[in-house]
């Protein structure tokens, strides 16, 4: 089937968290399957400037309050033989401007983000239905976060033929909430006004009216999936998606497994494997070098890659800090986002040279160099739909440390004399959301750490974990077929 996947972000052009690395394996896992997958994406500066061969398919004339825009098609090239076509949507007015997508250099949600995501979701629509001014015709819109939340509720209001409609929920925390008026702004019915419809604590959702009128719900993990129908990490979408959990699919992401792999990385000084696993002691050393920490091999090395917010957890790890640096251990930390933890982190670095390194800002090869230099990557996480970076860690054989949540449940297992038996143990899980739960699991780490039996037989089992796309994938694939347009 044909499937219009719409996203705000896409990996190598665009990309700010997972979605973006998602938006372009995903995609291309699906083609290997003979799903005919095109992703719709705004026409951000970096998207036009990253594609090249672009050809003008369609001209769409105002229909206030959406400025008239210009359609393009090119090809997403991925990897050496691999691409996915990609529309976009030219709109200089809405989309040319630099830095990140969704907030301004201060931060701040650009201010007419409702009138920006919701022209993604009305040309969504458009193409998945009959009044699409393309050939090509999609059986399914497979929507992802808020962003595209607009395109179910579009699409139920249209009178005509149309796809069917999958919303998949990367993050829940994100709601793209708005004024009411925005449901008229926008062209969509007063009587989606309604708590069964896009109205949300008086105000509207994009999300929600996604949730609401798609035909299925996917998320990104099992756990997460039966997370978000409770109280707690529902975000006050807890009710709707109770009512609806005989529509709601869990669905591990995968990773790419040619732009991570030890074997082959062009990012890291040395490259290796499970058979030739004492390499991994060079990019260790780089590592330390690079960041100004201690050269030493034989200290427990944490590495932690991450956007900078409340669902990942710093605050756990800034409060543990002091214990911690009482540890034989170095910290590797790279990540952007609230000013506020950017700050406090660089001034423990600062506290602790050779022991803590910080790096504030968001650096694809960086990234690499500390999955690969590190000997465990740490993963505080409040919440968590999926999370790639403990996938990346078992590839790179970095037993990752993480909390007990969403996704991170489902693909990292927890290293006990019962695992380490039956040869599944890759990792290191805690508990509690609690500084003594989070020390424990680090003291537990730096243990194993040293003895090197069991750490090798950590390494191995995450290294040979299979992380691809392929039965995920499927799964989408299965759901494609289920769902009636
Ligand atoms: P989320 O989408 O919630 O941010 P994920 O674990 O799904 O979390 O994905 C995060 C992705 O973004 C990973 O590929 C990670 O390596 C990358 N990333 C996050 N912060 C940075 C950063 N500061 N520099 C480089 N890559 C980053
Ligand atoms: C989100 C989630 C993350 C997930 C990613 C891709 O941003 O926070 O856990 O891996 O989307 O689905």
């Amino acid at each position: 089937p044909g499937v219009l996947f719409i996203t705000p972000e896409v990996y190598p052009l665009l990309k700010t968290g997972g979605l973006g690395d998602v938006s372009a394996a995903l995609p291309a896992a699906l083609r290997e399957i003979k799903v005919d997958a095109r992703l719709l994406i705004p026409g951000y500066p970096q998207v036009l400037k990253g594609l090249k061969h672009k050809r003008k398919i369609a001209e769409f004339a105002a229909q206030p309050p959406f400025p008239p825009s210009i359609l393009l098609s090119a090809k997403l090239p991925l990897g050496a033989s691999a691409s996915v076509p990609i529309f976009i949507i030219d709109c200089p007015i809405l989309y040319q401007r630099e830095g990140s997508p969704y907030v301004n250099a201060a931060g701040h949600n650009w201010p007419d983000n409702a009138l920006r995501f919701g022209l993604l979701s009305k040309i969504g629509a458009i193409l998945a239905s009959d009044a699409s001014p393309l050939a090509w015709r999609p059986r399914i819109a497979h929507c992802n976060d808020w962003q595209s939340g607009l395109v179910p509720a579009y699409l139920h209001f249209h009178q005509g033929k149309k796809a069917a409609s999958l919303m998949t929920i990367h993050n829940l925390a994100f709601q793209g909430i708005f004024p009411a008026d925005t449901i008229a702004q926008l062209g969509l019915p007063a009587t989606s006004f309604h708590i069964n419809g896009a109205e949300y604590y008086g105000g509207m959702s994009f999300l929600k009216a996604g949730l609401y009128y798609s035909d299925h719900i996917a998320t990104v993990s099992p756990t997460y999936a039966r997370e978000i129908q409770m109280e707690t990490l529902g975000f006050g979408m807890q009710g709707l998606l109770s009512a609806r959990r005989n529509h709601i699919s869990g669905i591990v992401n995968g990773i790419d497994t040619n732009d991570w792999d030890p074997a082959t990385d062009p990012d890291i000084p040395r490259n290796y494997s499970a058979n030739k696993l004492a390499a991994k002691a060079a990019n260790k050393r780089a590592l330390q070098q690079l960041l100004g920490l201690t050269i030493d091999p034989g200290i427990p090395l944490f590495g932690a890659v991450s956007r900078l917010t409340y669902q990942k957890g710093y605050d756990l790890l800034l409060e543990v800090a002091a214990q911690l640096t009482g540890l034989p251990a170095q910290l590797a930390i790279l990540g952007s986002g609230e000013a506020m933890l950017e700050q406090e982190l660089t001034t423990l670095a600062k506290n602790n040279p050779g022991k803590i390194a910080v790096h504030i800002g968001f650096d694809e090869k960086l990234s690499h160099l500390i999955e690969a230099g590190a000997d465990s990557f740490l993963m505080p996480s409040r919440f968590e739909p999926c999370g790639l970076n403990q996938m990346y860690s078992q590839r790179y054989g970095t037993p990752p440390l993480v909390h007990a949540t969403g996704g991170l449940v489902d693909t990292v297992v927890d290293c006990t004399p019962a695992t380490l038996a039956d040869g599944s143990a890759s990792g290191f899980l805690f508990f509690d959301m609690t500084a003594d739960s989070f020390l424990d699991a680090i003291r537990r780490v730096t243990v194993a750490y040293n003895n090197k039996s069991v750490w090798y037989r950590l390494m191995k089992n995450g290294m040979a974990k299979d992380f691809g796309w392929r039965s995920s994938a499927a799964a989408y694939r299965k759901i494609y077929l289920s769902l009636r347009s």
